[in-house]
């Protein structure tokens, strides 16, 4: 539904360059709710305005609903009323609402309406129906003002629908949000995505967003797209960053005489009493040292980090074993050079 193919954006100012972005690939399919994560200044907002042509690609391709959109910016001023049109299917919300102080909420979300010419009755039938479906129906003569944060981000999230998109974009909308208020945005925009088959594309720095809506998810850094996939493949992939942040396991070793791995599940290990077989298996205790379950995109899914007794050379048959049974191991150092495929985990996870 989105596809960037070598999206890169270097701002030029006073004589100097930064390159936001550096030749991002990204494709986020129909229908999903994909999250772009990353520490500040990798390039996320950059992204996200380049993805709705707010902001012009200095190179590379954005193609959005099968329309190319950066070969209608190309065309130049004639190509306006077309880029506007595509441009009026991709929703946009915003992290501090953006919301006119000085009209009601009702003609907050009749305002995109008014730009795309639409008749008074027509733009009031929207509108209404339109704060209904955010559960905000008695609030259309209300101002901005008058307005609790959550409920100013639902104006803004009614507003972005007005044009009936298929595709939202969110730059950090929860973020002035507190928890509780988030976690009912963000079901909303799940509901959105689910009921009205509405493609989302997210930008957060907050992995329990990711975790609580997204079905994919990619990480950024220093304007690159260095990871992605959807939550489950991100958990298979051995050494993922963004599958040891959605599920940080703490613990250290006991004893030099120890081995710790993490385990990694998903889809069907998730019910199956592995560990117990491999107590009983192999006649070993295990330790549990740390443990991250939850549900994402309604699957359980989680990691373990537990302790074997012995050194790794003594634990490379009841890591087969777990491997064998489907599971992601990640052992920890202490690993002789080239005996094992999974990478050694440092990193602590932890939101970014
Ligand atoms: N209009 C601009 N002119 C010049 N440089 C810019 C402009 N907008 C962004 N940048 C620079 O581009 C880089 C990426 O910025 P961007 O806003 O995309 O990051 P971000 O990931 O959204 O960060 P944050 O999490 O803080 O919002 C930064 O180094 C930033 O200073
Ligand atoms: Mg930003």
């Amino acid at each position: 539904m989105i596809t960037t193919q070598g999206l890169t954006k270097v701002y030029r100012s006073r004589g100097r360059e930064v390159t936001a972005l550096d030749g991002v690939d990204l494709h986020v399919r129909e229908g999903e709710v994909f999250g772009v994560i990353g520490q500040s200044g990798a390039g996320k907002s950059s992204l996200i305005r380049c993805v709705n042509l707010l902001e012009r690609p200095t190179r590379g391709t954005v193609t959005v609903d099968g329309v190319d959109l950066t070969a209608l910016a190309g065309r130049g001023p004639r190509a306006g009323k077309e880029l506007r049109a595509a441009r009026s299917r991709i929703g946009m919300v915003f992290q501090h609402f953006n919301l006119l102080s000085s009209r009601t909420v009702q003609d907050n979300i009749e305002l995109p309406l008014e730009i795309l010419g639409k008749s008074g009755r027509e733009r009031s039938a929207k509108a209404l129906e339109l704060l209904d479906l955010v559960g905000l129906a008695d609030k259309a003569r209300a101002y901005p003002a008058q307005l609790s944060g959550g409920q100013k981000q639902r104006v803004g999230i009614a507003r972005a629908l007005a044009g009936d998109p298929k595709v939202l974009l969110s730059d950090e909308a929860t973020s002035a949000l507190d928890p509780e208020t988030t976690r009912s945005v963000l079901q909303l925009l799940r509901d959105l995505n689910r009921q009205l088959g509405l493609t989302v594309l997210l930008i957060t720095h907050e992995m329990d967003v990711v975790k609580t809506v997204c079905d994919s998810a990619a990480l950024m850094e220093h304007g690159r797209v260095v990871e992605s996939g959807t939550v489950g493949e991100l958990l298979a992939a051995p050494g993922s960053e963004l599958a040891a942040a959605l599920f940080p396991v703490g613990g250290e070793a006991s004893g030099d005489d120890r081995t710790v791995v993490d385990v990694t599940f998903h889809g069907q290990t998730t019910t199956r009493p592995v560990i117990s077989q491999l107590s009983r298996t192999y006649n070993i205790d295990i330790s549990i040292l740390g443990a991250a379950m939850d549900t994402v995109g309604g699957k359980q899914v989680g990691r373990m980090r537990m302790e074997l007794p012995g050194r790794y050379e003594d634990n490379v048959v009841p890591i087969g074993f777990l491997r064998e049974q489907g599971l992601q191991v990640d052992v920890h150092d202490g690993v002789p050079e080239g005996a094992d495929a999974a990478p050694v985990l440092v990193k602590d996870g932890g939101s970014q």
